[in-house]
Order: structure tokens, then sequence, then C-alpha cells
């Protein structure tokens, strides 16, 4: 079973939606095998017989009748009982007013805003045990929230928040996507949700809280130059920086992250420099243009952001 499966809930959220969909499953398997033994049994068992001639004929069986009315009537009780059960586990009860992190999709990446000032990109940092109120929002079009193991898969459709529980038992990363069709980038918007201690989770924060520091020189320095001259600021935010664009990605702390553009490739300088040459060959239709950036241009401003840890 891979790792980022439903069917390896992580939180009790997802727990209560596995289970109501293993149960419904076997109630399904159950009654089909039921039905087509008895059709099978039947059609064997009652074939025509051209020695048996007319066979007997039978009108009304009311306790066969009554069985077939009422067994169904109890399933169907019970499974909306249950659904009901899990719906009461799975969603807010009384949710705050003030979310713990609102989420938003955009074409085609994510963004996180934590009540603490925190902004992330793509991936979401939540710590181990505590249970956050996600609400889900969209720049854009519709888009889908699912982390199979984490629970809900919620749509964010534009000029209509919902919220959302999130609560990881245990630390480590889960993988999910985008799960409604959004356009040219949706295979590639990938979430990557890192669950920390709560330690290591209040770390996290810190560090993201910090504004860029001016590289001194050098690479860097050239770097964050271009990255004015380029007019990389229209669109992304760098707190220190004097970049306040809020169409893609913050990028006050690329260096720090795992991956590029939502999931595309590992972040490495490399990457990042081939990615910043040539945007649209990793992600075609992402909004990030192709500045026909020479080498070094590329280079230097990779080195740069792989500063911004
Ligand atoms: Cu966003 Cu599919």
């Amino acid at each position: 079973m891979s790792a980022s499966s439903p069917f390896n809930p992580a939180t009790s959220q997802a727990h209560a939606i596995t289970h109501l969909f293993i149960i419904t499953l076997a109630i399904a398997v159950v009654i089909l095998a039921l039905v087509t033994g008895l059709v099978l049994y039947v059609i064997v068992r009652y074939r025509a017989r051209p020695e048996a001639g007319e066979p007997y004929q039978e009108f009304g069986q009311p306790k066969l009748e009554m069985v077939w009315t009422i067994a169904p009537a109890l399933i169907l009780i019970f499974l909306f009982g249950y659904a009901f059960h899990t719906m009461r586990e799975a969603d807010p009860k009384d949710p705050p007013d003030t979310p713990d992190l609102t989420l938003v999709g955009h074409q085609w990446w994510w963004e996180a805003r934590y009540k603490s000032g925190v902004i992330a990109a793509n991936e979401i940092h939540l710590p181990a045990g505590t249970r956050l109120l996600a609400r889900l929002e969209s720049a854009d079009v519709i888009h889908d929230w699912w982390v199979p193991q984490l629970g809900r898969k919620m749509d964010m459709t534009p000029g209509h928040p919902t919220t959302m529980w999130l609560q990881a038992g245990k630390p480590g990363v889960y993988l999910g996507a985008c799960a409604e069709y959004c356009g040219a980038g949706h295979a590639w918007m990938r979430i990557r949700v890192d669950v920390q201690t709560p330690t290591d989770f209040a770390a996290w924060q810190q560090q993201q809280l910090r504004s860029a520091v001016a590289p001194a020189g050098g690479e860097a320095a050239q770097g964050a130059k271009l990255f004015k001259q380029e007019t990389c600021v229209n669109c992304h935010a760098i707190a220190g920086a004097h970049a306040k664009g809020r169409i893609g990605p913050d990028l006050t702390h690329i260096g720090s992250r795992q991956t590029l553009a939502a999931g595309v490739m590992p972040n490495t300088p490399q990457n990042l420099q081939n990615w910043l040459a040539n945007p649209q060959a990793f992600k075609p239709g992402s909004y990030m243009p192709d500045f026909h950036l020479s080498t070094p241009d590329a280079h230097a401003l990779a080195v740069y952001l792989e500063t911004l840890k």
C-alpha cells in the first residue's frame, strides 16, 4: 500500500472516512455475492426443461416480500447512521472564527498562510498532535485539496471558502495532489505536508518569520539585482527585499523548500537554474514566463534564491 494511500490513514478524520468506506464496501460485496449467487442458482436450477412442461405459477409471497423490503431498509438506515457519525468525526464542530491556517489553491500551486504570519507555498508544515482548522480558498478556478492520509478531500471554490480540520498524529511527510482538473498545470499541483514535532514546528515558524537578508556581494548580490530588473517582483514576494508580488509563490524562504514548482523537481541549485532558464520546459502552461535569461544570469538568480533559507 503506497504511503499516500487513503487506506493508510494518519488522522482521526481520515480513519473515520476509511472505516466508512471499508464497511460500505464490505456490505456491497456481500450483497453483490448474494444476488449474483442467487441469480446463477436460479438460472441453472430452474432452466427450461422440455419434459417438465409449464412450470408451477406462484403469485404473492408476503413473507419473502417483507424480508426483501425490510432488510435493504435496515442496511440503508445503518449506513445513514454510520455516515452521519463519520461526518461528525471528519467535520469541524463549532469551528473557531479564525482558522489556524488558510490554504489557497492557485493555478498551479498552493499557498499556505498561517495565523502566525508565516506564508508558505506547496510545502505545508503542521505540528504533530495538534488539531488545526484550515480554511480552503481559491484564487482563480476550482481546485481540490486532497492529501489522502490526512482525511477529507475538499473542493476549493472561488468565493466560497470552506473549513476542514487537519490533525496528524505522527511526524512524517504526507503527499497529495490537486484532485480536480484545473487547467494545463493540474498534474503538477502536488502537495507536500510536513508534519513535525511541536518543537521542530515552532523552530520552522521562527525561521519562516524572518525576513530575507540582502546578500553582501558576489554572485548572490548580482542575482538579487537581476530579481528586481527582470520584473520577478511583479509576481513574487520576498520579505525584506521590497518584493511584494502575490501572483506567484512567496520566495522569502524558497531555499528551505524541498521541491520546486509544486513538486516538479527536487530543489537543487542546478534544477532551480534550469527552471529559471526555461520554466515552460518543466511545467507547460505555468504562468512563469520564459525570460530568455542568459546562462550566467540564470545561475546568478539561482545562487541568490538558494540563499533565501
Ligand atoms: Cu488545481 Cu487541479
